[in-house]
């Protein structure tokens, strides 16, 4: 018999197109996992609801997302691909977890402190987050999950909320392992925040070459270097870092030589950099041209992608409703 496939969750926030930083911290890895796991990919549009936003672009946010989901190379043939609120199962289970969710603990989460700095009156939708977080990871009794390196924290929450609810209820819920993705943190173009697309210092996976290199031009680099045949320091260039992901390696070493000898300059740098972002995202470009002009086929598939996850998702609240004592009529019944 052949090990069961480890299931594996992930969930990424609906704005809008993907970014390089989604790409090389995330998709990248969830498109190599498709081949030898058992997976679920998420459109996290509840999630999306605590930050605000405009209501009227959710659903467009969405849609591209999701777009650029199968432009990149999740495969609806192998993986589960489908939007949070399609499947209520996610925010009753997150409800239930109230129960077993110490006050301190969300209080202790780095992404709260930062993210309620941001208001006056601090909504409780950001404060229980992770709640709704570890019910979309549970609900699939999922094995492991990749993320990157700032949802560790939620990743061990989850944990906890797995083991606490175990504890007082019954054996139903593993403890997934985070599988921290290995690109480490990507820094933005400008060089010292973390890609996003709020930032303004990404590039869209979808974006036509002419696009990426406006974007590419404007990179921070090795801030010594002021001119030309200055001698520059690859090993503390971002776009230097980037060239990893879509350089290969003789030519890398050639930039990184002439780089320090001052014999290339920053733009020539880039221009190869954009390249082959450009090159590198070529096919995605071309599958989002396709599914933009059969927008039916992307809702078929999402539409298929819920009712694969409800029913993964009903069977678990089934069990959690009967051992939390929900299920009133069949326990007086028997
Ligand atoms: N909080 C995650 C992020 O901002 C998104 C997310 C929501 C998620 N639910 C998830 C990630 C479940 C992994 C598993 O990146």
């Amino acid at each position: 018999m052949p090990e069961r496939k480890k299931r594996v969750f992930s969930g990424m926030q609906p704005s809008g197109e993907a970014h390089l930083g989604n790409y090389l911290g995330a998709l990248r890895q969830w498109v190599e996992m498709q081949e030898d796991h058992d997976c679920v990919w998420c459109i996290v549009d509840d999630h999306a609801i605590t930050a605000g936003g405009d209501p009227r672009e959710l659903p467009k946010n969405v849609f591209d997302l999701a777009v650029s989901f199968l432009a990149v190379g999740l495969d609806p043939e192998k993986s589960i691909i489908f939007v949070q609120s399609d499947v209520h199962q996610h925010t009753e289970l997150a409800w239930l977890f109230n129960a077993v969710t110490p006050v301190g603990e969300l209080e202790r989460m780095t992404q709260y402190k930062d993210k309620s700095q941001r208001f006056e009156s601090v909504p409780a939708g950001i404060f229980n987050y992770p709640i709704l977080q570890a019910a979309d990871i549970l609900l699939y009794l999922t094995d492991a999950v990749p993320v990157g390196e700032d949802q560790r924290q939620h990743l061990e929450l989850t944990r906890e909320i797995a083991r606490k609810w175990n504890a007082a209820y019954g054996d139903l819920f593993p403890e997934p392992e985070a599988i921290i993705g290995k690109a480490g943190r990507i820094l933005g173009l400008d060089g010292d925040a973390k890609m996003s697309k709020s930032l303004g210092n990404t590039v869209g996976v979808l974006a036509e070459p002419e696009e990426v290199w406006a974007r590419v031009r404007t990179a921070v680099t090795d801030p010594q270097r002021v001119r030309r045949d200055d001698p520059g320091r690859p090993e503390v260039c971002n776009v230097y870092a980037l060239h990893g992901f879509f350089t290969d390696e003789p030519t890398r070493d050639d930039i990184a030589a002439r780089c320090r000898a001052g014999e290339i300059g920053c733009v020539d740098c880039k221009k190869i950099l954009s390249a082959g972002i450009s090159d590198a995202f070529a096919p995605f470009r071309e599958r989002a041209e396709h599914f933009r002009n059969h927008p039916e086929e992307v809702r078929r598939i999402l539409d298929d992608g819920a009712e694969k996850a409800r029913a993964i998702a009903s069977e678990t609240m089934g069990r959690v409703r009967h051992l939390m004592g929900l299920e009133w009529r069949e326990a007086l019944d028997s």
